[in-house]
């Protein structure tokens, strides 16, 4: 794992935007994973500006969300089919034909999961996918205690998950408390990892990502698994690691061409 430590917020988005502009420039059709919360806001907000000022060409982007509320109108505006909307495929100029996010509002949803996890493949896979965390060590809606090996499924909200993303909805009681979500197998797959967090509030978690023992416990240990995953941190979600010097010197002593 790559552990990126950074002065602030807005230069944790400039890292990832940077990163994630790359792998468009290499390979126009490339297949982003996307995240919704806080934590991407400002890469998208960075990269929605390349693409104003004419410096990189999405229109041959596809995208796949990680995770949906189960039950929530698409058209609501706190579901994730409006926030990716308005947040990625907008500001980004991505075709919105080429924009997935999973269906929680299928008949049947377990039939709708299977099909999301068939899109997936026959895009040919993730390129890349961008990550925040949660309090509790999630990753898209992979709660405590989520398999390694989970593929796109229903998964019932951590009491703790519903209480932090009250501030979205009027009342904590408006908060779905089913989801669909990417698993950790799913995202796995992904070619690239790239999990980006500011701010005290989750510096207990990316010390357990990082220097915990893998457990599904903190799902976001899964990322231990991974051949191509980077972390960038600010100094303050930084802040209970242990091994913050160590990072800081793998980081200076890059040798061309990149290491883990
Ligand atoms: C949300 C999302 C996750 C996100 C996480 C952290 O509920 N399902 O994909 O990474 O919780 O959110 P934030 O970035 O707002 O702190």
């Amino acid at each position: 794992m790559d552990v990126v430590i950074v002065e602030d917020p807005s230069a944790v988005a400039a890292y990832a935007a940077d990163r994630i502009a790359g792998v468009v420039r290499r390979r126009a059709g490339a297949v982003l994973g996307v995240a919704t919360g806080s934590s991407p806001l400002g890469i998208y907000a960075a990269l929605a500006e390349l693409v104003r000022a004419g410096q990189l060409d999405t229109s041959r982007v596809s995208a796949f969300a990680l995770d949906e509320y189960v039950g929530l109108d698409p058209a609501h505006p706190e579901s994730y089919h409006s926030v990716i909307a308005n947040m990625v495929t907008e500001p980004l100029g991505l075709d919105p034909e080429r924009v997935h996010v999973p269906d929680g509002i299928a008949s049947d949803l377990d039939a709708a999961c299977a099909d999301y996890e068939r899109r997936i493949r026959a895009a040919g896979g993730v390129d890349l996918q961008l990550l925040g965390i949660g309090a509790n060590g999630h990753i898209g809606f992979n709660e405590p205690t989520s398999s390694f090996a989970s593929r796109t499924r229903i998964k019932t909200l951590a009491p703790q998950t519903r209480a932090d993303n009250a501030r979205f909805f009027a009342t904590e009681a408006e908060v779905p408390v089913h989801c669909v979500t990417q698993g950790l197998g799913t995202i796995l797959q992904a070619r690239q990892l790239l999990l980006v967090a500011q701010g005290e509030q989750k510096a207990e978690a990316i010390a357990r990502m990082i220097e915990g023992p893998l457990a599904s416990v903190c799902p976001a240990t899964a990322l231990q698994l991974h051949r191509d995953a980077t972390v960038v941190i600010d100094r303050a979600a930084a802040s209970r690691l242990e091994l913050a010097d160590y990072y800081a010197y793998v980081q200076e002593q890059l040798p061309s061409g990149g290491a883990q």
